[in-house]
């Protein structure tokens, strides 16, 4: 591949600006100085750039907990996104796994791995996804079981069993909190299952999705690369 291009693909900026400065600058690769741009190169090239070593990655992993406000959304015109949160040095092909609303907080994997994508989200492999919510009224063990039969949508569609644990009621302000399971990834689904018993989602969070949990040690807005072990987890 092209050494602008390996730079870019490792976030170091455009090619357009790449490109000036390979000619301005030169890069190290394999221990020459090169100061051209369309230099062949390839991943296991040892390429110096800005005296630090750019190790060849083809797929990147970061987990973000999503804050409310903000569009899971690779770019926008309008508004930042997801994908904007991510601090490193950006590249261009990332993209959060699925979707959470924007009032909806917590686990979001971003990356550029479309094959984990799909595999995480599409419909035949059932990953479990974790959710914590507050919701209005209160929940009782007959909301469990319709949960676990698979709830019927008001506008007709059916849902997969979930698990309902209720973590707590408070008659005083007439709410509730529970966590739920779901293995699938319907539209709005979390709002939608509640709404269907009558209750109102207050406050959404993802805390899981499938082995993956989300690092308590992560404030809204905050992220940090999967660990070896957890993208390994995710690929079994
Ligand atoms: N279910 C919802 O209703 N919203 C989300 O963001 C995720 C799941």
């Amino acid at each position: 591949m092209r050494l602008d291009k390996y730079l870019s693909d490792m976030g170091a900026g455009t090619r357009s600006e790449l490109k000036k400065e390979i000619r301005r600058s030169g890069v190290s690769v394999d221990g020459a100085v090169v100061t051209d741009p369309g230099f062949s190169v390839s991943q296991s090239s040892h390429i110096i750039f800005r005296g630090s070593v750019i190790a060849y990655e083809e797929f990147v992993y970061y987990m973000l907990n999503k804050p409310a406000g903000i569009i899971s959304a690779s770019e926008d015109d309008r508004e930042s996104t997801v994908v904007d949160l991510i601090p490193e040095p950006k590249r261009r092909d990332l993209f959060p796994v699925g979707r959470l609303d924007r009032d909806t907080e917590g686990l979001l994997i971003i990356t550029n791995d479309g094959a984990l994508s799909h595999r995480l989200l599409s419909p035949k492999h059932h990953v479990d996804k974790v959710y914590y919510a507050r919701v209005s009224g209160i929940l009782t063990d007959s909301d469990i079981g319709l949960f676990r039969d698979g709830l019927v949508l008001t506008d007709g569609l059916e849902c997969l069993p979930a698990d309902l644990k209720i973590l707590s009621v408070s008659d005083d302000d007439y709410t509730s909190e529970a966590e739920v399971t779901i293995r699938e990834g319907k539209f709005h689904q979390i709002k939608r299952m509640f709404s269907s018993i009558g209750a109102e989602v207050l406050y959404l969070k993802r805390l899981s999705m499938g082995p993956v949990d989300l690092d308590p040690g992560l404030a809204p807005g905050e992220s940090r690369r999967l660990t070896s072990e957890e993208i390994a987890s995710l690929k079994l």
